[in-house]
């Protein structure tokens, strides 16, 4: 994810605004950027891939006096990789680095361009710096123009913007995505998304509320609030381990991701939906043509959500859809047609087994696509396109927002494909799309849940095994449940279609086997319910996750009521993911590297 710095202040600025994107590496990038204003002249600097190449561009630049400066590492969401895409953004003569989405910039973009104004990038960030000067043009007061622009922005941000016309302020404005301010004795200031690049260099902290904006000089730092209302700060002592700031005050990194899924979805949906079509620019148009069959190949939970794809695909767009496990597909002489699109999923696009179903595919000359977390990664690179799902980095082994943001694009895919095939009416394409924007909002964790489910933990940390259940897209999921459960508490976990319970596994009930049912109120309630009434006359121990009340159930995760099964199937997962870490952390395990596991297999 992207990683904001600033500094003012005597000290070499380079170095500092270098050395804090440094301590955001590892929130990952794949460009970044500097601008700094010094004696009134600005020098700035951009460069793609690791920041070795951005203090390659500085070498020469030296900063010895009073200065300013902001800095960036981006992670691609809107626009590639590039060194015109990459912050900070310039206008005339001001300069802005942001985290987050600018929801309305099209339309702002538009009418910008409409007056003349040339944009450099593809990115959202670039209308920031036009908008305000624009504003200044209007004004004589520089922050009022800030002001003006901060007021004219949708979305969430964290913004510095510097300008030439005034030489020792730098402004902020936050809204959403994180940002603090550090101080000392020096009088210097320094501003970052989060604690890492502080730690050293400041005592005491301040970190801004939603609707925060204002500015600092060498003397002053002044803040306000939503109603324009000057603030407070309120500064507290900054932390000194390095390892928990990177975690944002999260216990764990798989913790701190299954909270981050919000803003994970929102990038993944950005600039791809309209009002009543879903758009993927990075696709060619043609990409269909002559394709009657759909082949996934992926690994682990990769696997389980292109399993959701095979519902979706055949539900909306009526395509014969298969799915396979890579390491299965590999060595089975499999026929492949060339009227076949073949799909592999992936969040590393390194896994081998993964990788080598892709070059099958095209060698025997099918049209391959990749769903990938990671850009330039071996398997996008490879396949002749491409569709990011923009997660940002996943520390923790255990998949989560990889995972949520796959199942958003195989949702989006199926609805572009459908609209292709005119198997889906407009009218029910726009009712999807509305149901997509709400994604977002339906993967917020509530804390009373979290708090639930912290308690609930306790009664589910022993037993001879766990069966996630569910039907349709809820078979994926309850798969995904099970394997990560399995992954960071070690306990025996499957999932299994409810309706197959019968055909065996059901001799295993007693009270000692836990069942996780996923009763979802607007996809075959009643069909579920009937196999899970099996489970519990035969004894074992029902935790139902729905949003109807259930008698039978031992214990009942209530999710919301939803307008949708989809809607559903986000919320039940985030309650999954917060069962299994919470059984892990009551069982002591090391929730981020589970044992004998790895983030990444590139070996077969
Ligand atoms: C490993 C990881 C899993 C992941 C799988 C596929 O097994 O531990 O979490 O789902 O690889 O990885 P990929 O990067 O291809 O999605």
């Amino acid at each position: 994810m992207c990683g904001i710095v600033g500094y003012l202040g005597n000290k070499n600025s380079k170095e500092i605004l270098l050395g804090g994107l440094k301590e955001l590496e590892y929130r990952g990038y794949d460009s970044a950027g500097i601008a700094v204003l010094q004696e009134g002249e600005f020098n700035s600097f951009k460069a793609t891939g690791k920041l070795i190449n951005l203090e390659e561009k500085t070498k020469d630049f030296v900063t010895d006096k009073f200065s300013i400066g902001i800095g960036h590492t981006r992670w691609a969401t809107h626009g590639k990789p590039t060194e015109l895409n990459a912050h900070p953004h310039i206008g005339d003569a001001s300069y802005v680095v942001h985290n987050g989405i600018i929801e309305n910039y099209a339309a702002l973009k538009k009418d910008l361009i409409a007056e003349g104004v040339t944009f450099l990038s593809q990115t959202d960030t670039e209308v920031i710096v036009h908008q305000f000067e624009k504003n200044l043009k209007n004004t004589t007061s520089t922050f009022e123009a800030f002001k003006r622009t901060i007021d004219e922005l949708e979305g969430a941000y964290a913004i510095l913007l510097v300008t030439k016309g005034e030489k020792e302020t730098i402004f902020f404005a936050k809204n959403g995505s994180p940002m603090l301010i550090g101080i000392n004795a020096e009088n210097e200031k320094y501003f970052a998304s989060s604690d890492t690049p502080l730690i050293g260099h400041c005592t005491d902290v301040n970190y801004f509320e939603d609707c925060d904006y204002g500015y600092v000089t060498p003397d002053t730092f002044t803040i306000f609030n939503k109603d324009g209302k000057e603030k407070k700060p309120h500064f507290t002592k900054l932390l000194t381990n390095k390892l928990s700031a990177q975690k944002d005050g999260y216990r764990f990194f798989m913790e701190k991701e299954i909270y981050e899924q919000v803003d994970a979805i929102a990038n993944t949906l950005l600039g791809r939906l309209d009002d009543n079509e879903v758009l993927f620019d990075e696709l060619d148009s043609t990409l269909f043509e002559g394709i009657n069959e759909i082949k996934l190949c992926a690994c682990g939970t990769s696997y389980h959500s292109a399993l959701t794809a095979t519902y979706l695909f055949e539900r909306h767009a009526k395509m014969k859809t298969s799915i396979e496990v890579a390491s299965e597909f590999r060595y089975r002489n499999p026929i492949m047609h060339k009227d076949m699109l073949f799909i592999v999923i992936s969040q590393s696009g390194e896994t081998a087994d993964t990788l080598e179903t892709l070059k099958m595919a095209k060698e025997a000359g099918l049209k391959t696509l990749v769903i990938c977390n990671v850009d330039n990664s071996s398997m996008v690179r490879l396949a002749d396109s491409c569709i990011l799902t923009r997660a940002g980095v996943e520390k923790g082994v255990a998949s989560t927002k990889a995972f949520a943001t796959q199942v958003t694009i195989f949702w989006m895919l199926s609805l572009y494909l459908a609209q292709k095939k005119k198997s889906l009416s407009p009218q029910e394409i726009t009712k999807e799309i509305a149901l997509l924007r709400e994604v977002p909002a339906s993967v917020k964790v509530s804390n009373d849940m979290h708090e639930y489910i912290k308690r609930l933990s306790k009664r589910y940390l022993h037993g001879h095994g766990f069966f996630f259940i569910g039907r349709d897209v809820f078979y994926p999921l309850a798969l995904e449940g099970a394997l990560k459960l399995k992954e960071i508490s070690y306990l025996h976990a499957e999932g299994y279609p409810s309706g197959e319970m019968k055909h065996g596994p059901i001799a295993l009930a007693d009270p000692e086997l836990f069942t996780i049912a996923l009763l979802p109120q607007h996809l075959l309630y009643d069909k579920t319910k009937s196999n899970v009434e099996e489970l519990s006359a035969r004894d074992s121990t029902i935790c139902a996750i729905s949003s109807i009340d259930f008698d039978k159930a031992d214990d009942f995760i209530a999710i919301p009521t939803c307008k949708d099964y989809m809607l559903e199937f986000f919320e039940m997962m985030v309650a999954l993911q917060l069962l299994s870490l919470e059984i892990s952390v009551r069982l002591g395990n090391d929730v981020d590297m589970p044992r004998n596991l790895a983030k990444s297999v590139t070996v077969e």
